[in-house]
């Protein structure tokens, strides 16, 4: 029997229509707010375990004894009940080893707050790519890394490919994926773009944050397909491998953005040069370089030619073993795009920007940050955003 957050009768005792119609789409468990705020101490501080571009997250243990990671949506994210339930029927239907698995959600008043399945060891981010794993004691060996890039994968493929309608992702990233005590890999967060509103899209709120993930066609042009998430999961992929993050500005010049290091080192042929120190030398060269190509196909400036998600699958697990003769083409990269946002006044000529963006011949401040949920030509369930103001510009083969 479901908990309720709300009144399910009128006053009398008798269904209204709104409540018949929204007891036709529950399919998940509503918590009551008393329990949430039960479960986190009243939202107590020491409790809260992250703060991203939805809300703030905290770790709570619910009545029955499940311990949860509680994510309190924030204020712009407030839609009517029957929307947000409607979105959240379709994430909790939604079940696969690799993704997070939704409890539930409370939507008394305005609260809009999800209950997911707490995951022990974290975020790759807090883990892996903060070096934490030699202060948190966790040892990500080349067998515990690989599981973890085939399992997002095929977490991934089954979004893409086996959902329907798709579920584009559009914010793979390390602090999206998150490891049980096994260190099995989970998916957060698919399927929450929808619940934004269509005029403020999570990404362009903190372009900053993320950029280092996104495609520059849908940074820079709004397109969002499937193509942006693989592009995401190329970056992802070297990052684990080499354990660290896109982007680190102690580094110098030119050792700054993984992409680009990893492009030079591969044009050497040195991939291995990327693979991360902290190994002492214990994996399989090969495979480890094989990997870091796999990356570079998926973040192709082109997004017609990164593989499928499923053709990933197959080129990690050496399924597919053609990776040695597929051409690979440069990745696209915004970091220098993101230097002219981010530096504001400093003006480039056309001329430089076009050399140094990597092909990009259109940037303009509005597409960067404009909302920009466009469907892929695959009816995916992409964005709520189907009056935006993106440029929908998709080739139908991609
Ligand atoms: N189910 C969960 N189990 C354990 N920890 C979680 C869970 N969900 C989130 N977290 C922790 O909370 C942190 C913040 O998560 P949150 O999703 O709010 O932000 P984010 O992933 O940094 O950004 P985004 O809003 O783009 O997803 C994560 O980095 C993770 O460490
Ligand atoms: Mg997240």
């Amino acid at each position: 029997m479901w908990g309720s957050c709300f009144s399910c009768h009128k006053s009398g005792g008798e269904p209204s229509q709104v409540d018949r119609e929204i007891s036709a789409i529950i399919k998940v468990k509503i918590y009551k707010y008393k329990e949430i705020r039960q479960a986190t101490d009243d939202f107590d501080p020491l409790n809260k375990i992250g703060e991203g571009g939805f809300g703030s997250v905290y770790k709570g243990r619910l009545k029955d004894g499940n311990i949860a990671a509680i994510k309190v949506l924030s204020a712009e994210s407030r839609q009517g009940v029957k929307e947000f339930l409607t979105e959240i029927n379709v994430i909790s239907e939604i079940q696969h080893e690799n993704l997070v698995k939704l409890y539930g959600c409370c939507v008394e008043r305005d609260h809009r707050i999800l209950v997911y399945n707490y995951l022990e060891n974290s975020s790759l981010d807090m883990t892996l790519l903060a070096g934490g794993y030699i202060k948190s004691g966790i040892q990500f060996d080349w067998r515990t890394r690989s599981r973890i890039c085939v399992g997002v994968a095929k977490g991934l493929a089954f979004l893409h490919e086996e959902v329907r309608p798709h579920i584009i992702h559009r914010d793979i990233k390390a602090s999206n994926i998150l490891l049980d005590r096994d260190f099995s890999p989970k998916i957060a967060d698919f399927g929450l773009a929808k619940l934004m509103p269509p005029n403020m899209t999570h990404v362009s709120t903190r372009v900053a944050g993320t950029i280092g993930y996104l495609a520059p066609e849908y940074a820079v042009r709004g397109q969002v397909t499937r193509k942006a998430d693989v592009y995401s999961f190329g970056v992802l992929l070297m990052e684990i491998v080499s354990a660290r993050s896109n982007k680190n500005t102690r580094l110098p010049q030119g050792y700054q953005y993984l992409l680009e290091r990893a492009w030079d080192l591969y044009e050497r042929n040195e991939l291995v040069d990327l693979v991360d120190t902290g190994l002492n030398g214990v994996f399989d060269g090969e495979e480890a370089c094989r990997y870091l190509k796999i990356g570079l196909l998926c973040t192709q400036d082109n997004p017609k030619l990164r593989p499928s998600m499923s053709t990933v699958v197959k080129l990690l697990t050496g399924e597919k073993k053609d990776i040695e003769s597929r051409n690979i083409t440069r990745p696209g990269l915004i970091s220098d795009f993101m230097d002219l946002k981010v530096k504001g006044p400093v003006e480039k000529k056309p001329e430089e920007v076009n050399r140094r963006s990597n092909y990009y011949t259109n940037l303009s401040s509005d597409n960067a940050s404009s909302s920009t949920g466009t469907r892929d030509n695959s009816n995916a369930y992409s964005s709520g955003a189907s009056s935006s103001t993106a440029v929908s510009t998709l080739s139908s083969t991609i």
